[in-house]
């Protein structure tokens, strides 16, 4: 049984029953939201949360990677996102080009391997060449996969996923009775994945908020939801820990009893 016991964390540590011997789940995914309100209580610009909000993906990818976390979704960027005012949407373009420039060569220490999923080919150039460098310099490592949603919409996804499926057919490649949620669930952003760790198992939400917001609605069909009132830039390690706890403790029963 894993408890944080060092005094100075005492106040965290309550209600932290994290069991390293338990089940780890092999997918995760966040919302990380809640960086705007973390700066306005400081009385700082909205892009300072932003900021602090990459400082937390790294530290809560090192943490998931050393759990032995096979996945990691983080929604960096949504199809929506791009209705914030110009100057917040050109600050959150850049941080892919800050974040990979620094992180790269820890993440290569780590093993982990960048993915990403979402309309890349709609980025800023200097985005995507960022995230392409990225993938391509990870692209040999066999840990953990980081995986970006970057201009990513769930419902947009699956459209996609349903054009390239009736494409299919038309040609006469794929018989409409051979379409399953296999077949589906291939030809959606996450099919470049090993089957077994497609969907996530939990989906973290921050802030307070408890909504989904457009994300991964395929693939959450059975995942447990877990909201944590922390704002972005203050989740950590033992946030993580946390919120795979509560995981350990339901009981997945997929329908079944
Ligand atoms: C939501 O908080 C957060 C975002 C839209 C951006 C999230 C991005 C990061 C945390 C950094 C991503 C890092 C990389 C490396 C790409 P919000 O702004 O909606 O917060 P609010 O609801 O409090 O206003």
């Amino acid at each position: 049984m894993f408890t944080l016991f060092s005094r100075k964390r005492k106040k965290k540590s309550v209600d932290l029953e994290f069991d390293e011997s338990l089940e780890i789940p092999k997918h995760i995914a966040i919302i990380m939201d809640g960086n705007g309100r973390w700066a306005k209580k400081r009385k700082l610009p909205r892009i300072a949360g932003h900021k602090e909000g990459v400082n937390t993906v790294k530290k809560v990818a090192k943490a998931a990677s050393k759990l032995g976390v096979k996945v990691l979704t983080l929604y960096a960027f949504s199809t929506e996102n791009w209705q914030r005012p110009d100057s917040e949407v050109n600050f959150l373009m850049k941080l892919p080009v800050d974040f990979f420039d620094n992180f790269v060569p820890d993440l290569i220490k780590e093993n982990v391997k960048v993915s990403v999923i979402g309309y890349i080919d709609e980025l800023p150039k200097h985005t995507q060449k960022a995230v392409l460098q990225a993938i391509d310099k990870t692209k040999n490592n066999t840990g953990m996969i980081l995986n970006f949603a970057f201009n990513y919409g769930s419902r947009a996804e699956i459209l996609t996923a349903t054009q390239k499926i009736a494409k299919k057919v038309a040609k006469g490649e794929l018989k409409l009775d051979a379409i399953t949620e296999e077949t589906f669930s291939d030809v959606l952003m996450t099919g470049v994945f090993r089957k077994d760790v497609r969907d996530p198992e939990i989906l973290i939400r921050s802030s307070g908020e408890e909504r989904i917001s457009n994300f991964l609605l395929w693939q959450i069909a059975y995942s447990e939801l877990y909201f944590t009132d922390e704002l972005w830039p203050d989740f950590d390690e033992h946030s993580l820990k946390k919120a795979i706890a509560s995981y350990q403790k339901r009981n997945r029963r997929f329908g079944g009893i």
